[in-house]
């Protein structure tokens, strides 16, 4: 069954809500431990952690409510199931672009997720000049008499799109999304600048690992 099912058994509204915000804080510890999990098992194996850190939280309510007005829908229980799809979500923040495939392969995996949708803001940024790999995946919830299909949003990128969005976030909300041309063409600069600091970190770290490889040889 899926969320707003359950939430229909409920005695009421709240109750309901209650119960699904249950259910996505499960969901959330589900993708949290796998990526752990994945991040362990990539140090036993290969030495290495593609993985700086994990961020996750659960949209506020208020922030769902504003959500479903700005997308012209009645803020009511089965709008917030059906609509919002990033009730529950997760940022994993990766050291170097290739882990970010590495890790989108290696989710895409698991046979007890199914991907929903895949949107891939790196290939093809965003106009503001956002970069990052977004993934919607269904995990199964097992609750004490039945199981419950939750949703939640993977967000991966580097350390370096974090920085960007992170801070481009801080500013652009000081506008309400209509800042000046001028901020928004630099933030757009500022991003190319970003991702030239992805590629050279990147090819960097190659240099030297081969290095590493030809003092090893010697
Ligand atoms: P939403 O209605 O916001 O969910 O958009 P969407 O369903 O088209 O999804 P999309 O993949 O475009 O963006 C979802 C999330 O990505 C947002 O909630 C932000 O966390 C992030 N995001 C998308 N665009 C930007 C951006 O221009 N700047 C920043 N800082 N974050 C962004
Ligand atoms: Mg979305």
């Amino acid at each position: 069954m899926d969320v707003y099912q359950l939430m229909q058994e409920e005695k009421d509204d709240e109750a309901g809500y209650e119960t699904a915000m249950l259910l996505y804080s499960a969901a959330l510890k589900k993708i949290v431990t796998k990526v752990e999990i994945l991040n362990d098992e990539f140090q036993h194996v290969h030495n290495y952690n593609p993985i700086e850190y994990v961020k996750h939280r659960i949209k506020k309510r208020s922030s769902i409510e504003e959500k479903l007005r700005r997308k012209g829908y009645e803020p009511n229980f089965e709008n917030m199931i059906s609509q919002i799809d990033d009730i529950a979500g997760v940022r994993i923040v990766c050291s170097f672009i290739p882990d970010i495939y590495q890790l989108v392969d290696m989710i895409g995996r698991q046979s007890d997720l199914t991907v929903v949708s895949i949107r891939d803001y790196i290939k093809k940024p965003k106009e503001s000049g956002y970069k990052s790999f977004h993934m919607n995946v269904r995990v199964p919830v097992y609750l004490s008499d039945k199981e419950v299909t939750v949703q939640v949003e993977i967000q991966i990128r580097t350390i370096a799109m974090d920085f960007w969005a992170s801070l481009e976030h801080k500013i652009y909300y000081k506008f309400e999304g209509n800042a000046p041309e001028y901020i928004s063409r630099e933030l757009r600069e500022c991003a190319g600048i970003v991702s030239m600091m992805d590629d050279k970190m990147f090819s960097l770290n190659e240099a030297i690992v081969k290095e590493k490889e030809k003092a090893a040889g010697e």
